[in-house]
């Protein structure tokens, strides 16, 4: 196992004086999925935003301690950040095509870089749709909306579009709170899929998804990373009472 993205006592504050992070430690394996959970407001969006320096965007007013990154500080000013976020794709819980079409959803990333070769582009459609395991559902409706597909649909054409960068790492943000069971279990086998060839760190939107999915999972709580242990570990033997009252139902 080798770590991909090594968070190293992060703190980080927003500017109404709300720590979301405190002294957070944490490696990211590679070629796993690296599941990150706990109840609302533990800070697991902030560390996603954090790992893509989305925080750039909000209101965050102090950020202290090291995201390594290809041995580099993802929090050093001089971090090229476009550069970041093709790496580090992220995807969000509500599926939000562009008003494009199918095709051009795919491929917005690589025309805003400029790409211009077509067979580059249709190869890229067609690698990406499949990783995403949606080809075979819209291979003959590339020139239709984006927003013409159903909700499961949508949600893997926006996998697909961070994927047609050829991300390392692809971050996913509660992406089946919103999708129906079949459409989640699609997206589950994606991600085992997907590990083969790059980083997953995905935050589950319940417990169940956290146990079938996390090859490593962290315990998020009020900001701390309580526990994270590898496979099952966390869901079967918690070391610490907080995780045990957690996924066993008694909060949250
Ligand atoms: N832009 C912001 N400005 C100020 N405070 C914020 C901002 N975003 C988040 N927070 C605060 O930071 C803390 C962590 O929030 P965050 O959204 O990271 O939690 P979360 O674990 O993703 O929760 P959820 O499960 O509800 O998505 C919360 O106390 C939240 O109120
Ligand atoms: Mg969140």
């Amino acid at each position: 196992m080798s770590v991909k993205i090594s968070v190293q006592n992060l703190t980080l504050m927003y500017s109404d004086g709300v720590e979301s992070l405190h002294d957070v430690s944490i490696d990211i394996i590679a070629n796993a999925v690296n599941v990150l959970f706990g109840p609302a407001g533990g800070g697991k969006s902030t560390l996603l935003r954090a790992l893509n320096r989305l925080n750039d965007l909000a209101d965050v007013d102090t950020a202290q301690g090291k995201i390594v990154f290809n041995e580099q500080n993802i929090l050093d000013p001089a971090t090229d950040v476009i550069e970041l976020r093709r790496k580090v794709g992220m995807v969000f819980s509500r599926p939000a095509p562009l008003p494009l079409s199918v095709y051009e959803n795919v491929i917005y990333g690589l025309r805003l870089m400029g790409e211009r070769s077509k067979t580059l582009l249709d190869e890229r459609v067609e690698q990406s749709l499949r990783q995403a395991v949606l080809w075979d559902e819209v291979y003959d409706r590339l020139n239709d909306p984006g927003a013409s597909l159903s909700g499961g649909q949508q949600q893997r054409l926006c996998i697909a579009r961070v994927l047609a960068l050829e991300p390392e790492v692809i971050m996913l943000d509660e992406p089946t709170s919103a999708l129906d069971p079949v459409s989640t279990a699609k997206i589950e086998g994606m991600l085992a899929e997907l590990k083969e060839r790059l980083t997953i760190i995905l935050v589950p939107h319940n417990v169940q998804q956290a146990a079938r999915t996390a090859d490593y999972a962290g315990f998020f709580l009020q900001g701390r990373l309580v526990e994270y242990a590898p496979e099952k570990g966390l869901f079967l033997k918690p070391r610490e009472k907080e995780t045990q009252d957690y996924v066993t139902g008694r909060f949250g």
